[in-house]
């Protein structure tokens, strides 16, 4: 393949015209993430080095435990996003309120408004099992010049600008679009610098995987139990096979790759299921859509969804494109 030894940052130079608004600013914004990215790579690195596991001692806005590393991941894409100057805006999943960047300073007149999970599926850091960081990008609609609102951040996904997720795994990966497919990118930790070593990912049509807590089980509406007990039985090439790390990036980054669906259905106990629409359900359907799979909240396609709140749950079922239609076969026979 002729473009394997490409780096990440020749690629964001070669497609900066891809994007509808072409003023560079989309691809210094990716620059800072893929800059946060390596930085966030090195603390995963070394997390079970230094004293930086276990709990912080605060709870997030969602009543979870946040761990050390989460805050750390936290502060290191703020701040690198703060330090270049070009968003104005940002929200995480680790913050109560979005955070108003440069407001006073009429001489910045910065468009985007940057979301993030930070860390994601932390409760696997004391376990030396991968984790990842998701981002989502959208243009402010609000006028430049005045300080970011709240409308900023609440917009469908379908209007994301750019979307990704880096997935620290055995190799770290850096996986994003701007609307234009799903590249990947791995790095070479010797060097820093990431390589295109997935172009165009595509979801396979079809999966031989389901990832969803079956621990669950029982608090399941009907609609999915069938469709559970469907991968479970022994008729063509069924029964699929059940994988779940607990991590939604690598979940979906596994998923993409080998074919399969992920799900966080809403249930008896958690009426929204548990994922956030922001900041994990939008960028990882955004993704799934232009890899040729498909992301569906229930009944209807998640990037279609109007958000309410910053912080808002919804249930999220994402993946190959027959395995998530079937799947909908099921979940209408109880609407
Ligand atoms: P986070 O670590 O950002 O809070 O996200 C964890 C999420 C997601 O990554 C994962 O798929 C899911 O929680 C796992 O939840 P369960 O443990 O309830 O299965
Ligand atoms: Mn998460
Ligand atoms: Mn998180």
């Amino acid at each position: 393949m002729h473009n394997r030894t490409k780096t990440l940052g020749e690629f964001i130079i070669e497609n900066q015209t891809d994007f509808q608004y072409s003023t560079g600013e989309l691809s210094k914004l990716i620059n800072a993430i893929r800059l946060a990215a390596k930085v966030v790579n090195h603390e995963v690195n070394k997390a079970g080095l230094v004293d930086i596991l276990g709990d912080a001692g605060d709870t997030n806005i969602q009543g979870e435990d946040q761990k050390k590393l989460d805050v750390l991941a936290n502060e290191k894409f703020i701040q690198t996003l703060k330090n270049r100057e070009i968003v104005c805006g940002i929200a995480s999943e680790e913050e109560d309120d979005f955070i108003t960047i440069n407001s006073q300073d009429e001489n910045h007149n910065n468009k985007y408004v940057v979301l993030i999970d930070p860390l994601d599926g932390s409760s696997n850091i004391d376990v030396n099992v991968s984790v990842g960081t998701i981002f989502s990008i959208y243009r402010r609609i609000t006028p430049v010049g005045t300080p970011v609102q709240l409308e900023d951040f609440l917009q469908p996904g379908n209007q994301q600008v750019a979307a990704g997720y880096v997935v620290y795994g055995t190799s770290t990966m850096l996986v994003y679009t701007t609307g234009n497919g799903v590249n990947g990118f791995t790095l070479n930790p010797a060097i820093g610098t990431f390589y295109l070593s997935h172009p165009n990912m595509q979801f396979p049509e079809d999966g031989r995987i389901y990832s969803v807590n079956e621990g669950n089980y029982v608090h399941f509406h009907q609609g999915v139990k069938d469709y559970i007990k469907y991968c479970q039985k022994e008729e063509g090439d069924r029964p699929y096979t059940s994988r779940y790390i607990g991590s939604l990036v690598s979940d979906f980054h596994r998923n993409m790759i080998k074919g399969g669906i992920y799900m966080y259905p809403k249930s008896s106990v958690t009426n929204n299921g548990k994922l956030r629409l922001l900041y994990e359900c939008n960028p990882m359907a955004f993704l799934a859509e232009q890899a040729g799979g498909l992301a569906i909240g229930g009944k209807s396609r998640i990037l279609d969804v109007q958000p309410t709140e910053l912080h808002q749950r919804i249930p999220f079922f994402c993946g190959s494109k027959n395995m998530v239609l079937k799947l909908q076969e099921f979940l209408d026979k109880y609407h």
